[in-house]
This record gives structure tokens, sequence and C-alpha cells, in this order.
């Protein structure tokens, strides 16, 4: 046989044995069975004293040449608006038991130390008015958690004081002094941060008393916050799979069950991490299929940990009064090389992309629990949506998942239906798609669906009842490579595309790219 046909032959044996078609899933939407809203605040952010989140992420100062509004960066508060950002929880963290609110309030601000990260100092010059400002300007509201560790009930129904207040007591002078006479709204008070924890190692029962001081005493005083529209008081819950968090969510759900008239709360925090194992070692760039599928299959972990929690919830509170708040979740890597190990600088890719659709969506699944969720941290810190370095800005893959899931808040959960199939790497098998559906608040229709397979694409067939779809179309969100990631330099590398689906008797098809995230809104 001739040398040429010979390669030529072989050649086509290995072009036939790597190729495979691609897999097939189906979906089906029932319009007609709509469940739980989905919380707008599941997409909320968290911005803790740490490394560069607030200083130079968020604060430049009113000095600064970089453009800004009273000291808070335009560039991040222009990208910031764009994610329509529902809450910010600040100031931690386990940060929040260190602070003392007096010390970042008026002309002369003290300059103390942030002994939990770095051991650097802190100026206080971003404190309550600048983040109180930081919200209005990019349009959220407040989650703050105040100091049960190291602080007093005093001191936190004082700082409620001073911002809630009307009346003119002599906090409300000193916050007028101060630039704001009106009172602010805070919608969100956490009692206390990983109490269990850096939040002062206390036991479950110290804890309780603990909280039923605080939710006694730290008032709201707002008009504007009383009968319907209360501040949401919620309590440290658990932080992992440990039986001491079990322990913990049952000693604080029977307090409430068995509570007096005289205290109350609205939700019970948890947080979990991406993290596999601690301390964290995963790198967050640079790394290859094997860890893009373990760093996938522990992030799956959150539906178990949800369902864990729900259930000991449900004991003590079946009609679901209390919210689950996932106020601390994302990926967790190993510090960038040459970077403070205490300012927990990590890169953000794909994979983060991947990652923050598999867990929204087990967050919408679980919506008449999970209310609220706050993603760690919102800009320089973990799982970010903004990247700073002085004067410029990039977004990463996270930012854009929270914008292209803009639509699903509070939209009303619409159940799909489908046999995932798999995606194999090594001793790991994951679902290979993912997907939820929900009507926005103007009845549209609209569909999220994840291939969480890097290599192969998905051909994705939608049927729908109680629709007639006539188009469909919207963004996806895919890249070269499991660690493709935006820098300053190349900043689209990963941002959303347009994709449109065929509609064929009223069904959708289309094809889902290799490790992508797809969002479509179905036209009728
Ligand atoms: O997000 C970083 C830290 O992780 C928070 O300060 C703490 O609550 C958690 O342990």
């Amino acid at each position: 046989m001739p040398k040429l046909l010979v390669v030529f032959l072989l050649a086509a044996i290995a072009v036939t044995v790597s190729w495979r078609p691609p897999q097939k899933v189906e979906l089906a939407v029932d319009v007609s069975k709509a469940g739980a809203k989905i919380d707008r605040n599941i997409f909320g952010q968290f911005a803790e004293h740490l490394g560069h989140g607030i200083y130079e992420g968020v604060w430049v100062g009113p000095d600064s040449k970089i453009p800004n509004t009273r000291g808070i960066r335009n560039d991040v508060v222009n990208a910031l608006r764009a994610i329509k950002v529902p809450n910010v929880r600040w100031p931690g963290g386990c940060f929040a038991d260190e602070y003392h609110w007096r010390k970042g309030v008026g002309q002369t601000r003290a300059v103390t130390l942030n002994s939990n990260w770095g051991g650097v100092t802190e100026p206080n010059s971003f404190g309550t008015h600048e983040y109180m400002d930081f919200l209005n300007q990019i349009g959220s509201e407040a989650y703050l958690s105040v100091n049960v560790g190291s602080g007093t009930p005093q001191e936190a129904a004082e700082w409620l004081e001073y911002l809630t207040t009307p009346q003119t007591t002599s906090l409300q002078k000193e916050r007028a002094a101060n630039g704001h006479p009106a009172p602010y709204q805070i919608p969100y008070l956490g009692i206390g941060n990983e109490s269990w924890d850096c939040g002062g190692n206390m036991s479950p029962d110290y804890y309780v008393s603990q909280l039923k001081i605080y939710s006694r005493f730290v008032r709201n005083f707002n008009p504007a916050q009383q009968g319907n529209n209360q501040m949401l008081r919620i309590a440290v819950g658990p932080g992992g799979n440990e039986p001491r968090f079990a322990e913990w969510t049952e000693a604080v759900m029977k307090a409430w069950a068995t509570r007096q008239w005289s205290w109350d709360m609205n939700g019970l925090s948890m947080h979990n991490y991406t993290v596999v194992r601690w301390p964290p070692a995963f790198k967050s760039v640079g790394f290859g299929e094997t860890e893009y599928a373990q760093i996938l299959k522990s992030t799956l972990d959150m539906d178990g940990l949800i369902n864990k929690y729900s259930a000991i919830m449900d004991q003590y509170d079946p009609q679901k009064r209390i919210a689950l708040v996932v106020d601390e979740w994302g990926a967790w890597y190993a510090p960038l090389p040459g970077s403070n190990p205490g300012f927990l600088v990590q890169q953000n890719s794909q994979r983060d992309a991947i990652l923050a659709a598999l867990n929204l969506n087990i967050f919408a699944r679980h919506a008449d629990r999970v209310r609220m969720a706050n993603i760690a941290q919102m800009i320089n810190v973990l799982q970010s949506m903004i990247i700073t370095d002085k004067e410029k800005m990039v977004l990463t893959p996270t930012y854009y998942v929270f914008k292209m899931y803009v639509p699903f808040q509070d939209a009303t959960f619409v159940p799909v239906t489908f046999n995932a199939g798999s995606y194999t790497q090594g001793d790991i098998t994951l679902p290979r798609v993912d997907a939820i559906a929900a009507k926005d608040t103007n009845g549209k229709l609209w569909l999220e669906m994840t291939n969480v397979d890097p290599n192969q694409p998905t051909e994705v067939e939608v049927s729908l009842s109680g629709i007639t779809a006539k188009s469909a179309a919207g963004e996806t969100l895919t890249a070269p490579k499991v660690d493709s990631l935006n820098t300053f330099a190349s900043p689209n590398t990963v941002i959303p595309k347009a994709i449109s689906a065929r509609v064929q008797a009223g069904k959708l098809a289309l094809t889902l790219e290799p490790k992508s995230v797809t969002v479509i809104s179905v036209g009728q």
C-alpha cells in the first residue's frame, strides 16, 4: 500500500475514534406549573474590609486621580449598576466582629488594625456614610453585620439609632452634622458572623443568648420600616457539613420556635465555600480538566447542604418563615503567587462562570427557603465580579454570569424536567447539563442552560407546555479553555455573545457550546 494512503487511513481512523456525535438532552418546561419567587436577593454581594475589596476596589478617596464620586470609583459603580446588585453585605465577615462603627464616622477617623486580614492598617475612611453612599450610587440595599464578637448590644443599638432615627436625638444630630439628616433604611441586619469560629468561638447556647439580646435591643426606628417593611434580622447559622453545625442549626431554630414575644429573627445564615479541602490549594489559573471536574463536583455539594439544613429548619418552621441566607459562597483557591496571603487574591476563569451558574440554579430550585445569598466577594477578593489595579478595571467571567441572570431577579420559578446526561473526567462523573426556567415580572419566559462538558457541545431540545414559542434568543458565555480569563490587556476573552434557538413545531432546538452558560428568553 502506498505510504501516503496508509497515513491517510490512519488519520481517518483517529478522527473517527475521537469524534463523538454531540450528546442530546431533552428539556420539558411546563409554564402552567409556576413555583416560588426567585428572590432577587440571592444575587447579593459581599464586601468586606479585606485586601483590596474596599480600599482600591470601591474607595479611592475624593482626591484620587481615578475618576470617582465622593471617593467611590465611577468605573466600578457603572459596572455594578449593570448587574442590579440587590444588597451588599458589609463590613464583614470576620472583620465585622472587630469593627467599631464610631471609628468610621465624622471628620477625623481613627486608624486601627485589620488583625484578621493581613494585619494591615485600617484607615476607616470608608465607614457608615461612605457605605450608604456607595449603595445609593449602585442602586442597592444595606445588609449590615453588627459586631457581636467584640462589641456590645449597646454599641450595635446606637449604630442603628444613628442610622435610622428621624427624631432629634443626639445621634440623629450627629448623623445630620455628618451630612445625612434623613434616616437611612437598613433592610437586613446580620447578628454576628461565624460566631462558632472567628466571630468568638461561641457555643450554640451562648450564641442563642446573644442573639436574643441583639434581636431585642438593636432596633430600626425608620418610620418607613415599620409594619410590613421591617428590617429582617439574620442569625448565624451553619458553615459546613460537620456535626457541630447540625447541632448549631437545631439550637437556633429550636430557640426561635419556642421564643417569647420579645425577640425574633427572619433568616438563618449559611456559609459554604467551594474549596475541596482546607487550606485552599487549588490554583485559580493554570489548571487543567482534572481540577475543573474536581472543583465542579465539590461545588454541587451546595445542594446537599441546603437540603440538610432545610430539613432541620422544616422541623421547627414548616411554613418556611425563616429564610436560609447563603451569605458567603463561591470558590476559594490558593492565593495568587506574590500576593499577600491575607488578601485572598485569586483569578477568575470560565470554570468560575460555570460554578456560579450551578450555584445560582441550586438557589433557584430552593427558592422557597433560600431567599438571599451573597457571593464572596464583590471586588478583588475570592470569586469576585471585578478586579482592579490602580486605574485599571476588568470584569470577570463571574460578573457576566450575574449580568446574564438579571432577568431571573424576582422571577417566578418554572420547573424544568430533563435527563441531564453525563460528563466524565477520570473518576469523576457529573451531570452534563443543568437548567432552570422562570417567568419574569412581565410574564416573559427565561431559560438558563449550562453545558458542563468542557470538550463537547450538547444539542438541546426544549418542549414547552402552556406557551406557544415563536422565537427564542439570548446570550451564551464560553471560552477557549477551562481556565480562560479576562485580563487588563485582554478584557474580552470571556464575554457573552448572542445566540438564538431554532423553533420547530413549538419546540426549541439549540446547541450549547462546551463549558458554556446560556440564557435565552422565549418570544410568543
Ligand atoms: O470571605 C472571607 C471570610 O470567610 C469571611 O470573613 C469569613 O466570614 C469566612 O470565614
